[in-house]
């Protein structure tokens, strides 16, 4: 009786090891995954694991040798005040390229797309493959904007006032842009768009898919200053935060930039989560004061998450149909005329 107990008793301790180790194991496979993910993806999910930073020796200038540049692109103007840049993939050639090309990007003094490839795009697209050797991945969105961001001022032109980063699915009301961009200073830096706070919640960070501006000054600390710094332009899955945090490392934070009444002038959702006020609130950084049609006022200067169409919806009622009934309302003695100028907006400060 006496040795079986201490036969059953060695036996659990024996036993209590083995699942010791399985769930050591276990855990350690866990473990090896969660790195792995972390790894590749860039994806924070333990702050002390590594997160893969080798982009910043493998998708730098030396990719640039070997693009494309139609000849659109290098006929656009060397210097001006609004350089507008939008980033966009083959599989947006045949349609958003197209739309965002006879809409709001001609508008800008200079207008141009960086892409991967120069599939399905004629030479009248005014076009750079900065990305030919960058993969399709959401998680390599941060390289490809740094590079972008030092191409564009760097390599294209450092002669411009301002420099606005759009998206091809967003449509941008240029000269109301324009005019809100005269009232800073381009000599400091700037950096312009629609204030998201989740995960940044001190000074925020601008939503890329509104597209922001960055003033001449703000492009050159990010040229001469943060591109080559692993420590002060850090990696991270979001981008466009990553952009944010990078910039502020040299203290440039977003600009208020809602006008007098508290309306937004670039906005990142979708038009109708805007009208309906249906907003996610882990992202808000400035109360949503104004739903239904106070979105749309007279400053509001960036949509986005459009389709195609929607943009030449868009463009056609905002210089086609409204210049007509403008021209009612302003100058009534004035017979109609048939011009399709762009209606001049009150801006508001
Ligand atoms: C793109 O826009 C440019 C500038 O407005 C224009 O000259 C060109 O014809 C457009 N290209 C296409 C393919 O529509
Ligand atoms: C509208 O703006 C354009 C260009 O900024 C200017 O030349 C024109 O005189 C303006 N028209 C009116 C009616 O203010």
């Amino acid at each position: 009786m006496k040795s079986f107990l201490n036969d059953f008793c060695q036996f659990l301790r024996k036993y209590k090891t083995s699942m010791q180790t399985a769930l050591l194991l276990l855990f350690i496979f866990f473990f090896v995954t969660l790195y792995k993910i972390q790894y590749k993806t860039g994806i924070e999910i333990i702050p002390f694991l590594p997160i893969d930073v080798s982009g910043f020796d493998q998708y730098n200038e030396n990719l640039l040798v070997d693009i494309d540049i139609s000849e659109s692109a290098l006929s656009q103007q060397k210097k001006g005040f609004l350089f507008c840049w939008v980033m966009t993939a083959p599989i947006h050639h045949t349609s958003r390229v197209k739309a965002v090309n006879s809409t709001w990007l001609p508008k800008c003094d200079a207008g141009h797309f960086y892409t991967t490839n120069g599939h399905h795009l004629s030479q009248k697209i005014p076009f750079h493959t900065i990305f030919n050797a960058l993969p399709d991945s959401y998680f390599k969105l941060f390289w490809k904007t740094r590079l972008a961001l030092l191409y564009s001022y760097k390599h294209v032109s450092k002669e411009f006032d301002w420099y606005f980063k759009g998206d091809d699915d967003t449509y941008v009301v240029v000269d109301t842009l324009r005019e809100y961009l005269k009232q800073f200073d381009h000599n400091k830096p700037f950096y312009i768009g629609y204030r998201l706070k989740r995960r940044m919640p001190e000074h925020g960070y601008n939503a890329g898919g509104s597209g922001y501006a960055m003033s001449r000054a703000a492009m050159k600390i990010f040229a001469d200053e943060l591109y080559p710094s692993k420590d002060l332009c850090p990696y991270h899955e979001w981008e466009d935060l990553a952009i944010a945090r990078c910039l502020g490392s040299k203290g440039i934070r977003p600009t208020d930039t809602r006008d007098s009444k508290g309306r937004q002038r670039f906005l990142a959702w979708r038009p109708e989560e805007h009208f309906n006020g249906d907003l996610t609130r882990s992202f808000i950084y400035d109360k949503v004061e104004h739903k239904g049609f106070e979105i749309y006022h007279e400053n509001l200067i960036s949509l986005h998450h459009l389709q195609p169409d929607e943009m030449r919806l868009i463009h056609g009622i905002l210089y086609g149909v409204s210049s007509a009934i403008n021209k009612q309302v302003e100058t009534p003695s004035t017979p109609l005329e048939t011009s399709l100028s762009p209606p001049n907006g009150t801006i508001i400060q």
